[in-house]
This record gives C-alpha cells, sequence and structure tokens, in this order.
C-alpha cells in the first residue's frame, strides 16, 4: 500500500469510505456527514441519477423497465467510477460541496481493502479526484478500522482486529502500530445472506430478497449461533412456482446450518493469521482477544460463535459499522498518537 504520513493525513479536508454495502464520508470539522447505502437508481433511457443511498435501495427490485438500480462498488472496489462520483456527489449534497469547493487544495483520505491491488486503488484514487481531491492518501481498512475502534494499536502487545464487511472479511494481528500478519477472506455479510436466501429457495421453495433475511438471523441469536434459540421462525416470501406470496415457519437449526459454509470461511481466515503470528503476540492474543468491527460484526450470534471455536474473548466495537470511517476521521483530526505514524506504511 502507498506510504502515508499522519502528517499528510492531517492535511486532509474529507475522508470516504467507500463499502460494497454502505458508503460513508467524514468530514474534517464537522463529522460522519454521509452514513448510506452504496447504490444508485438511473434513468435508463436519460441516463439522469434518480436516486441514491436509502431511497435508491428501496427501489431495488420495485423498478418499472427504465430505472435501473446500481452498485458503483463491488467486492470492496469502485467497479464504476463515473457513477461512485454521481453517487457521492449526490450524497455529499450541495452544502457539503460547496465547503469542500471552498478549499484552495482539496486534499482526501479513503481507506481501501488490505489486499487491495495497484487497479483497485487507483480507481478509489480517482473517484475522489472527480470529486474535486487534488491529492488523495489511501489507508489500510485495516488500520483505520482498528483506529476507529480504539484498539491500543500503538502498544507492544498484539491486538487483533477483524472487519467484517458486507463483501468480505479482512483479518490483522496489530503490534506497535503496524500489520504483523493480515488476511482477506472474500467472504461477508453479503454471502450469509446470500445462503439464507438460498436454503429457503432449496428447502421451502420460497424466495425472499435479501434485505428480508434480517428477522430470521436474529431468530438466531439470544444463544448465539448455537442450538438454544426458538426452534422455528414464520418466514413471509414468495412461492417459487407459483409467485404467490406464502409464509413458512423455518427451522433455526438448519438455517444455522446453512451459513456455516461462509462462516467456515471466517475461521479458516483466523487460523491462517494465528499460524503465522509470532508465539509472544499469540500469547497476548489469548488475553485480549479479537475486536470485531464493521456491519455485520451485528449478524446475532457471531461472537459467540467465535468464541466457542477459537477459545478466545470476542468484543465487538462500540459502533462497529462506522468504526474504519471514524479511525480515518481521528487521523484527519490529528487525534492519535504520532507513534503510529510508520504503520501506515504497511
Ligand atoms: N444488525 C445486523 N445484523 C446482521 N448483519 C448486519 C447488521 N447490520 C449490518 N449488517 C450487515 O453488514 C454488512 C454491511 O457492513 P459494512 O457497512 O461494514 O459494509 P461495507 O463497509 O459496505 O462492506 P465492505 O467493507 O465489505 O466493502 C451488510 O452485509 C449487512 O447485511
Ligand atoms: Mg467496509
Amino acid at each position: 500500500m502507498t506510504v502515508v504520513s499522519l502528517e499528510q493525513l492531517r492535511r486532509c479536508h474529507f475522508a470516504v469510505d467507500l463499502g460494497a454495502a454502505r458508503t460513508r464520508v467524514y468530514v474534517k470539522g464537522a463529522g460522519l456527514v454521509v452514513d448510506q447505502p452504496s447504490v444508485a437508481a438511473i434513468n435508463t433511457k436519460t441516463g439522469a441519477l434518480i436516486a441514491v443511498g436509502e431511497f435508491a435501495e428501496k427501489m431495488t427490485g420495485r423498478t418499472p423497465d427504465y430505472i435501473r438500480v446500481v452498485r458503483p462498488v463491488s467486492g470492496g472496489t469502485v467497479v464504476d467510477i463515473d457513477m461512485a462520483q454521481r453517487m457521492l456527489r449526490q450524497l455529499l449534497g450541495d452544502k457539503v460541496r460547496r465547503t469542500l469547493r471552498r478549499k484552495p487544495r482539496l486534499r482526501a483520505a479513503a481507506c481501501t481493502p488490505h489486499d487491495a491491488d495497484p487497479l483497485a486503488q487507483r480507481a478509489a484514487i480517482e473517484t475522489l479526484v472527480g470529486l474535486g481531491a487534488r491529492r488523495v492518501e489511501l489507508v489500510d481498512t485495516l488500520i483505520a478500522a482498528a483506529v476507529g475502534c480504539g484498539l491500543p494499536v500503538e502498544q507492544p502487545e498484539a491486538t487483533m482486529v477483524m472487519v467484517c464487511g458486507a463483501a468480505a472479511t479482512q483479518l490483522a494481528v496489530l503490534s506497535l502500530g503496524s500489520i504483523v500478519t493480515a488476511e482477506r477472506v472474500p467472504v461477508g455479510g453479503e454471502a450469509v445472506d446470500h445462503a439464507i436466501v438460498q436454503h429457503l429457495r432449496h428447502q421451502h421453495e420460497l424466495m425472499l430478497p435479501s434485505q428480508a433475511v434480517r428477522p430470521l438471523q436474529l431468530a438466531l441469536s439470544g444463544n448465539g449461533l448455537t442450538p438454544q434459540g426458538p426452534t422455528s421462525t414464520e418466514i413471509h416470501g414468495r412461492d417459487v412456482a407459483t409467485g404467490l406470496a406464502r409464509s413458512v415457519q423455518v427451522d433455526t437449526a438448519a438455517v444455522r446450518d446453512a451459513i456455516q459454509t461462509p462462516l467456515t470461511a471466517v475461521l479458516d481466515g483466523i487460523g491462517k493469521v494465528l499460524r503465522a503470528c509470532p508465539p509472544d503476540l499469540v500469547a497476548d492474543l489469548a488475553d485480549r482477544g479479537i475486536m470485531m468491527v464493521g456491519g455485520s460484526a451485528l449478524l446475532p450470534g457471531l461472537d459467540q460463535m467465535l468464541r466457542e471455536a477459537t477459545g478466545m474473548p470476542v468484543h465487538i466495537a462500540e459502533r462497529p459499522d462506522v468504526c474504519a470511517v471514524q479511525g480515518l476521521g481521528y487521523m484527519l483530526e490529528g487525534k492519535i498518537e504520532p507513534l503510529i505514524l510508520d504503520p501506515l506504511t504497511s
């Protein structure tokens, strides 16, 4: 990743976390000004932007032919630069854009996935250049998230951070402000939702939009993903064959099984990181455990499942969904110790 110093970050005016699921923007001195779905709705006849964010997401699956709902960020990287720019402009709104335009040399920061390739990094930079930034600093999402959740990253003890996003789960062991080992597993909240949708389709011949799986996930909670929650729960969807509305009683244990595959990939990732980690640091981790951040850290019972599988303490950050952008915010405001300056070179 590009070498960035804390000094350069302090000179940035705004910071952006363009996620597969959500876009978040922090403006120096103003705080978090945007936290919206990374979605845009366009009129395919005229090319005009119809809606962005929450409003565009609500349109998913409900639009007439001439409206298309698109996601300019996929798998954690910007896949449609032009659309990402238009979406961001709209999300920022006139007032914030005016404030930013007044800066003589506008500087932006962005976090990018841990193993983002040069092309993905380029796409993030270009998106922000299109918004007027003259200079863009990139920060590893793992560092941004660790800083954002207040982990003592600059200490000589190891801490483990796990960024549970929509498209991926990223894991790192950090010590003295830098990444000791890291992994990116291309499995996140989307994969879990997808596994549930597929399960309902195959076992119950029920179609369900992925936004509708949340109640089912909640039924898995309370006692973790362990088989003690309610045994079944009622789900409303559409019959695959007749297309008519139908509700079914879904066995929660079977749903738990269905999401095992994506979760196993995440567990494998934890194992890999631990194996690559020096023994002294593993001893620290046994005490301090894993800090979960990212929106999918809120998946009911995931923390308990990880606790059982690893035998390590597992914590969920206070506002897990906004940790990465909050970390960038701290860097912009100069609210972190200069000791973790070098690590940003990782
Ligand atoms: N309460 C919740 N329970 C379960 N899952 C949740 C909850 N809230 C958010 N999620 C999931 O979290 C994911 C979004 O997390 P986040 O906002 O960190 O994603 P992102 O930063 O856009 O993604 P990425 O970092 O992978 O690009 C979605 O998959 C969403 O389904
Ligand atoms: Mg993210």
